[in-house]
C-alpha cells in the first residue's frame, strides 16, 4: 500500500513469432507487480508486449484463461490490449509464506489458435504487522537462575515476507533481563531472553515484561508480547524433542482421525516438572482446520478433509511446555500425496455452430481445452471422439485440442451431429469424463432441383377449352426454406412464330401446364415446350425439362370433294363412250379430309342415280365405273349424287353430283341447261337442294344469275375425257402429306395433273389452292359434328354436311 512507482518488467518476449507454425505461437510474458491494487489497474500492454494488433484481438476472440475454474484476477482490454487487475490480489492469502509468488495464465486467440503464458509476479507490500502466537506468556523462572540463564520466546509471525517480515525485537527496558536475538537455520528470528541480574524471590515475586517484534517494510510495523514471569523455588530442565523436525506423508483421501505423527519430548525432571503438556505454537489458518494435537499424547491426527490440489504441504511447529513453563518447540511437516480423484474436465472453448455445408475438410469447428487437477500421471489425459462421425480431435498446444472436419459435410444427408468426446486420465484407476457437443449443418444452396421424370408428355385432345390443364410437372429440391423451393416458368420458344406462351402457361408453384388457347390438330399435331424449375437461393440453380404436347384428332372436318369441283359456277359433264364395256373407268370422285386416319378414311357411295344399275363407285377409291355394257335403251343423261364419307365417331359427310352423257358425239350432248336431275324418283334430293338453296338463298340466287348469263349466252363448254381423272397434286393439302403413321390414304391420290384440251378448259377450273378455301384461313368447311347432328337427324345416323356441286 502506499508503494508507488512499482516495476513492470517484460521478461521474456515470444520469441517464436518468426516461426511460421500454422497453429500455434509460443510467447510467454512476466509482470511483476505488487499486491493490493486497485482494480482497473494496468498491469502492462499484452497486445504490445507480445507483438499482437490489438485491433485484431477481438476478432480472435482474445481470452485470459486459467486452470480450472480458479479466479482470473486479470483481464484483457481487448480495445487496447491492456492486461488490467479486475479482483483483489492478496499475495499473503494467494502464496503464504511462500518467497516467491507467481499466478499463471493463458492468454488464448483462435484463428489460429495461439497460446502464450502470462506470469504474473506479486511483489510483496509490507500490510501485515508482525503478530505472536499469543498476547501473554507465562514464563515461571527459579529464583536461582544464574546470570546468563536463556529463555526462548516463540517467534512473532509476519504474512509478508522477505525485507517485510520480522527483523528484529526490542525489549522494554528492565532490571533482569536483555533480549538475544537469534536466527533459526530456515532464517526466521527469535528472541531469547537473558538473565542479566539474579531474580530474588523474596524482592520480586513477579514482573512484566514487554516484547516489541517489528519488520523491516517501509513504514514499520510491528507487534508485541507480553511476558508474565514468575520467580519460583524450584528448578528444573526444559523438555527436549526427540526430533529437531518431524516428517510426514499421507494421501489425500485419509480420513478423519488418521494418526498423522507422534511427536515427543523428554524432561530430565521428575513429577510435575517431567509431565510435558503439547500444543501448537504456530501454524496456517488452513493447517488448523486440518490436524489436530492431542495436549499429552504429542499425537497429531486429521480433522478436516484434505485436498492435495488445494494445499499439498502443512508446516506447523510445535511447542512442548513442561509444569514449570520451560518450554522448546519442534517443526512438523506433513505432506499430502496426490490419488486420482479427480476426472479430467472438458472445456469447450470455442465453437463455430452452425457450420456451413461446403466447409472444406479441415475446417476447425471448435476448441476444446482439457484440465485434470490431480498431477503427474493422474493428469495425463487423452482425448478422443466417438467413431463415425466427420470430425476429429487434433491435440494443439498442451491440453488444447481443435475440432476439425475429417470429410465433407451434406446437410442434405446428416443436419445434426451429437459429438461425444471422451477424456481419460492415466492414474489408476483412470478416471474419464465426456461431453457431448451439437453440430448442426447449415444449408448452403447446393442442390438445383431435379424434376422427377426425364422427360414429360402431355396428350390433348383438340379443341380443348383454353384454361384447361394439360399436364403437370415436379421437380424436387432437397436444400433448406429457400434454397429449396421450386418456381416453374416456361423457357421462352416459339410455334410457327407465335410465342410459346400464348399456348402454354405453368403455374409457377405447382408445376401444373394450362393450355392457354384451343388447339387444332390440323394446325399442328404436337409441340415441345421447356419448363424450367428453379429454386430460391441465391445464387438460383435451375434445371428444365422438355414437356411434348401432342394433339389428339377429333373428327371436325368433313370430307372436301376436289373433284366434282364444287365451285357452282361450271356444269362438269363427264361423257361416256356409247360402246363402253361394262367395268370402263368413266370418272372419278376426289375428296380429301383434313382429319387423319379413321377421321380421314373416306368411303364413297351413291346415294342416288338416274339408272341404279348403270354406275358404281369403288367404296375406297372413288372411281364411277360402268357396271354393265351400255346399251341404246339407256338415257343419255344420267345423273349421280355421291356421298362421301369419314370413317370418324360420329363420321362426317359431303355428296355432290355427277353429271354423264352417254354419246360418242359431243354434237347430240343437249344443252347444259336442258340436264337437269330427274327429280321424280328422288325426292330426298330435292329436299337437300331446298334446304341448301334456302341456306344461302343469296349467295345461290347470285351464281345462278351468273350462270343464267354465262350459259344463255356462250357456247357450250365441252369437256373431252379420256378416261383419266385429272387431279393437280397441288391441291392436296399441304399437312395432308405430313400424315404420317396414319398415312392410309398417302400417295392414293396422288394424281398427275393435265388438261386435254387447250380451247375448253377455261371452266374446268378448280379452287387455285386448297388452303385458300379450306384451313386455316377461314374454316367454313368445319362443322361440329354435334351441332350437325341436331339440325340434320337423319334416319342413317350420320351426318352430312351440305356441300354439293352442281
Ligand atoms: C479499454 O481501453 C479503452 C482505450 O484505452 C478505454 O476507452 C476503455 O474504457 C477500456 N475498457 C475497459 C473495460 O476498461
Ligand atoms: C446427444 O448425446 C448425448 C449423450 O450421448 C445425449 O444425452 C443426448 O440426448 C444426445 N442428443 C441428441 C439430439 O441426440
Ligand atoms: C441458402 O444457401 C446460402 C448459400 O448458398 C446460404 O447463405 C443461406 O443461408 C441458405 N439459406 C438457408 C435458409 O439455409
Ligand atoms: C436446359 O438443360 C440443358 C441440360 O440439362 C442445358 O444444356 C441447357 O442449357 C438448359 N437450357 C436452359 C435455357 O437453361
Amino acid at each position: 500500500m502506499g508503494h508507488k512507482g512499482f516495476s513492470v518488467a517484460v521478461l521474456v518476449c515470444s520469441v517464436s513469432f518468426f516461426l511460421l507454425t500454422l497453429h500455434s505461437a509460443y510467447g510467454d510474458v512476466s509482470y511483476s507487480f505488487p499486491e493490493e491494487m486497485k482494480r482497473g489497474s494496468v498491469i502492462g500492454n499484452i497486445a504490445k508486449d507480445l507483438g499482437l494488433e490489438a485491433s485484431r484481438l477481438s476478432a480472435r476472440k482474445a481470452r485470459i484463461d486459467t486452470e480450472g475454474n480458479r479466479k482470473r484476477y486479470c483481464d484483457i482490454n481487448l480495445t487496447s490490449g491492456d492486461l488490467i487487475v479486475t479482483e483483489r490480489i492478496d499475495r499473503e492469502e494467494l502464496c503464504g509464506e511462500k518467497v516467491s509468488c507467481l499466478l499463471s495464465f493463458e492468454l488464448v486467440l483462435e484463428n489460429p489458435l495461439e497460446l502464450h503464458r502470462i506470469s504474473l509476479q506479486i511483489q510483496d507490500v509490507n500490510d501485515n504487522s508482525p503478530i505472536f502466537p499469543k498476547d501473554t506468556i507465562k514464563l515461571d523462572i527459579r529464583e536461582s537462575a544464574d546470570k546468563g540463564a536463556r529463555y526462548r520466546v516463540n517467534a512473532a509471525h509476519d504474512a509478508d515476507i522477505g525485507q517485510n517480515a520480522v527483523q528484529s525485537y526490542v525489549l522494554q527496558r528492565n532490571n533482569h533481563f536483555v533480549l538475544s536475538v537469534q536466527t533459526t537455520s530456515a532464517g526466521s528470528k527469535y528472541g531469547e531472553l537473558v538473565l542479566d541480574k539474579e531474580l530474588d524471590r523474596e524482592k520480586q515475586q513477579e514482573l512484566q515484561l514487554l516484547i516489541t517484534a517489528v519488520d523491516g517494510g517501509t513504514p514499520q510495523r510491528s507487534g508485541t508480547v507480553v511476558i508474565h514471569v514468575t520467580v519460583l523455588d524450584a528448578n528444573d530442565n526444559a523438555p527436549v524433542f526427540s526430533q529437531a523436525v518431524y516428517k510426514a506423508s499421507l494421501p489425500e483421501t485419509s480420513p478423519l482421525g488418521t494418526l498423522v505423527v507422534t511427536v515427543s519430548s523428554t524432561d530430565a525432571d521428575e513429577g510435575v516438572n517431567g509431565e510435558v503438556m503439547y500444543e501448537f505454537s504456530r501454524m496456517s489458518d488452513k493447517a488448523r482446520k486440518m490436524f489436530t494435537l492431542d495436549q499429552k499424547t504429542g499425537d497429531i491426527t486429521v480433522i478436516g478433509e484434505l485436498d492435495y490440489e488445494e494445499e499439498s504441504k502443512y508446516e506447523m511447529f510445535v511447542e512442548g511446555k513442561d509444569g514449570y513453563g520451560l518450554s522448546s518447540d519442534t517443526k512438523v511437516i506433513i505432506d499430502i500425496t496426490d490419488i486420482n480423484d479427480n476426472a479430467p474436465v472438458i472445456y469447450l472453448k470455442s465453437l463455430t455452430n452452425p457450420i456451413p455445408e461446403n466447409a472444406s475438410p479441415g475446417t476447425e469447428v471448435g476448441i476444446i481445452n482439457v484440465q485434470d487437477r490431480d498431477s503427474e500421471n493422474n493428469r495425463q489425459v487423452r482425448c478422443s471422439i466417438q467413431q463415425n462421425v466427420p470430425f476429429k480431435l487434433v491435440p494443439s498446444i498442451k491440453n488444447y485440442y481443435s475440432l476439425v472436419t475429417t470429410g465433407e459435410l451434406d446437410r442434405e444427408l446428416v443436419s445434426d451431429y451429437n459429438i461425444t468426446i471422451i477424456a481419460t486420465d492415466e492414474g489408476s484407476p483412470p478416471l474419464s469424463s465426456s461431453k457431448s457437443v451439437q453440430l448442426s449443418v447449415a444449408d448452403v444452396n447446393d442442390n438445383p432441383p431435379v424434376f422427377e421424370e426425364q422427360s414429360y408428355s402431355a396428350h390433348v385432345t383438340e379443341n380443348n377449352k383454353p384454361g384447361s390443364s394439360v399436364c403437370s410437372v415436379t421437380a424436387r429440391d432437397p436444400d433448406w426454406r429457400q434454397n429449396g423451393t421450386v418456381i416453374y416458368s416456361l423457357l421462352p420458344g416459339e410455334l410457327n412464330g407465335v410465342p410459346m406462351s400464348s399456348f402454354l402457361s405453368v403455374n409457377g408453384d405447382t408445376g401444373v401446364i394450362h393450355a392457354v388457347r384451343s388447339f387444332d390438330y390440323e394446325q399442328f399435331m404436337r409441340f415441345k415446350v421447356h419448363v424450367m424449375a428453379r429454386d430460391n437461393g441465391s445464387p438460383p440453380l435451375s434445371s428444365n425439362v422438355t414437356v411434348s404436347v401432342f394433339i389428339t384428332d377429333v373428327n371436325d372436318n368433313s370430307p372436301q370433294i376436289l373433284y366434282p369441283a364444287p365451285e357452282g359456277n361450271s356444269f362438269m359433264t363427264e361423257l361416256v363412250p356409247k360402246a363402253a364395256h361394262g367395268g370402263s373407268l368413266v370418272s372419278k370422285v376426289i375428296a380429301v379430309d383434313a382429319d387423319s386416319g379413321q377421321n380421314a378414311w373416306l368411303s364413297y357411295h351413291i346415294v342416288k342415280s338416274t339408272d341404279p344399275g348403270l354406275f358404281t363407285i369403288g367404296l375406297h377409291s372413288g372411281e364411277i365405273r360402268t357396271q354393265r355394257d351400255i346399251s341404246e335403251s339407256d338415257s343419255m343423261k344420267q345423273n349421280l349424287i355421291v356421298s362421301v364419307k369419314d370413317n370418324g365417331q360420329p363420321s362426317l359427310s359431303a355428296t355432290c353430283a355427277m353429271y354423264l352423257v352417254i354419246s360418242d358425239n359431243l354434237a347430240e350432248v343437249p344443252e347444259l341447261k336442258d340436264i337437269s336431275y330427274d327429280e321424280s324418283n328422288s325426292k330426298l334430293t330435292s329436299y337437300l337442294i331446298i334446304a341448301l338453296v334456302s341456306v344461302s338463298t343469296f349467295f345461290l340466287t347470285f351464281i345462278i344469275v351468273i350462270l343464267a348469263v354465262r350459259f344463255c349466252h356462250h357456247k357450250k363448254p365441252r369437256l373431252l375425257f379420256d378416261g383419266a381423272v385429272a387431279i393437280p397434286s397441288a391441291y392436296l393439302p399441304p399437312n395432308y402429306a405430313e400424315v404420317d403413321g396414319a398415312g392410309t390414304l398417302r400417295g392414293t391420290y396422288n394424281y398427275d395433273a393435265y388438261l386435254t384440251t387447250g380451247s375448253r378448259t377455261s371452266d374446268f377450273k378448280f379452287v387455285s389452292s386448297y388452303n385458300d378455301h379450306t384451313l386455316p384461313a377461314d374454316q367454313t368447311l368445319r362443322k361440329i359434328p354435334t351441332d350437325f347432328a341436331e339440325e340434320h337427324d337423319d334416319s342413317d345416323g350420320s351426318a352430312e354436311v351440305g356441300l354439293s356441286c352442281k
